[in-house]
């Protein structure tokens, strides 16, 4: 491997979320914070070289993204997804969640019904909410290790919805939606006028045996009726340079997404975002599919681990995102809750599956993008805590 993945880089006082904020988050900073999803890998050197030369040019006013940045994101989305994308469709959002927001005001109105598939990022459920809208839940279903949409369920949702927003891959359940899937899924939200919100940031973070969809490579009609998120931000380690794309081929959903970010004047965004996306777009092919070999080992690692040393948990293994999704409804907490468990007596920053809605408990996330040796202690301080229960 070109990269090394196993060196740890001490994140602390660096005003990190997932370490700054530990006491916080957990109430103590003595835990090894798994959390949040950025990774404690390195952003690679090619978008670091593509920063420090912009930053030597030492002047730094308004500025805009050039016709190299778009060509760089068209020319990724045909390279890895096979996903003819023209450089008129893509629109500036600084992050998803505020994307997802922004799309929300632009296509319903208070008390519309915008439907979500727990359990499912949770940031999800606060846009609906907090926008006034009502939330309706298509939950998926857990069938041999994997979650699934239930088509029966949502074909009676769609009938008074006016949006649905997906998480194409998952997070937190891992499943890489099948084109098949993604396909009857989107002829039916256009069957019901239902226009889907695709958050696909997990897009590149897709293990080697399973293939990635676009919702919107599928057909002119799902296009049509789909408005898309990406980024390179979990890709890449580049979250706090608030960079990301929204993508519509429909003219008048792009239009209505643009009058939004307009009015909240958020759209000029940041000069070393555009140009660390740019270079991750551009010369990033290599680094990823390092990265995702390694994160297979870590998952490996953990299945390793359970299947030997750990009763009680079970590992929904993710078909993409460096997200584990642990089932710990095995486990006899002795009346104990399973957050109080995980932060307590392992010593563990997951994220508790509750926060992710209905189908989240019993569960916890785990952040699998850190350094192997990190794995390792991790599990051998869960190993600790169970055995003393
Ligand atoms: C499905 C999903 N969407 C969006 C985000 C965050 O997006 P952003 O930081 O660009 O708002 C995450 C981060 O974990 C995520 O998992």
């Amino acid at each position: 491997m070109k990269y090394n993945f196993d060196e740890i880089v001490n994140r602390e006082n660096t005003a990190s979320v997932k370490y700054d904020l530990r006491n916080e988050i957990f109430g103590s900073s003595d835990v090894i914070p798994m959390w949040v999803a950025d990774m404690d890998f390195k952003t690679p050197d090619f978008i670091i070289k593509a920063i420090k030369e912009r930053a030597n040019h030492e002047l730094f006013g308004y500025s805009f993204r050039p016709e190299s940045y778009f060509t760089s994101i068209v020319n990724w989305l045909k390279r890895r997804h096979q996903w003819n994308v023209d450089m008129e469709w893509i629109s500036f959002s600084p992050g998803i969640v505020p994307a997802v927001n922004m799309a929300i005001l632009a296509y319903t109105n208070q008390g519309d019904k915008i439907i979500i598939q727990p359990p499912v990022y949770f940031p999800f459920f606060s846009a609906i909410e907090n926008n006034n809208r009502a939330l309706v839940e298509n939950p998926l279903s857990l069938k041999n290790n994997r979650y699934h949409f239930d088509f029966d369920d949502l074909s009676d949702k769609l009938k008074d919805a006016k949006l649905l927003i997906l998480s194409n891959p998952h997070n937190p359940g891992g499943s890489v939606w099948t084109r098949e899937e993604l396909k009857r899924l989107g002829e039916m939200c256009i069957e019901n006028n239902v226009i889907i919100l695709s958050d696909e940031i997990h897009a590149d973070l897709v293990f080697k045996e399973y293939k990635f969809t676009a919702l919107a490579s599928i057909s002119d009609e799902i296009a049509n009726n789909t408005v898309t998120f990406i980024a390179p931000s979990k890709t890449f380690n580049m979250a706090a340079l608030a960079t990301s794309s929204v993508i519509a081929s429909n003219k008048d959903l792009k239009e209505k997404y643009d009058k939004v970010l307009d009015t909240i004047h958020v759209g000029l965004g940041n000069v070393f975002g555009t140009v660390a996306s740019e270079a991750a777009y551009n010369f990033g092919d290599e680094w990823l599919d390092q990265l995702m070999d390694y994160l297979s080992g870590n998952l490996d690692l953990i299945q390793d681990f359970i299947d030997k040393r750990i009763s009680g948990i079970n590992m929904i293994r993710p078909e993409g995102t460096y997200l584990v999704w642990l089932d710990c409804s095995a486990i006899n907490l002795n009346g104990k809750d399973i957050k109080e468990f995980i932060i307590h007596d392992a010593g563990l920053g997951f994220n508790d599956g509750k926060m992710f809605g209905t189908g989240g408990e019993g569960f916890v996330r785990m952040n699998i993008a850190c350094p192997r040796e990190t794995i390792k202690e991790a599990l051998i301080k869960l190993e600790k805590a169970l055995s003393k229960l």
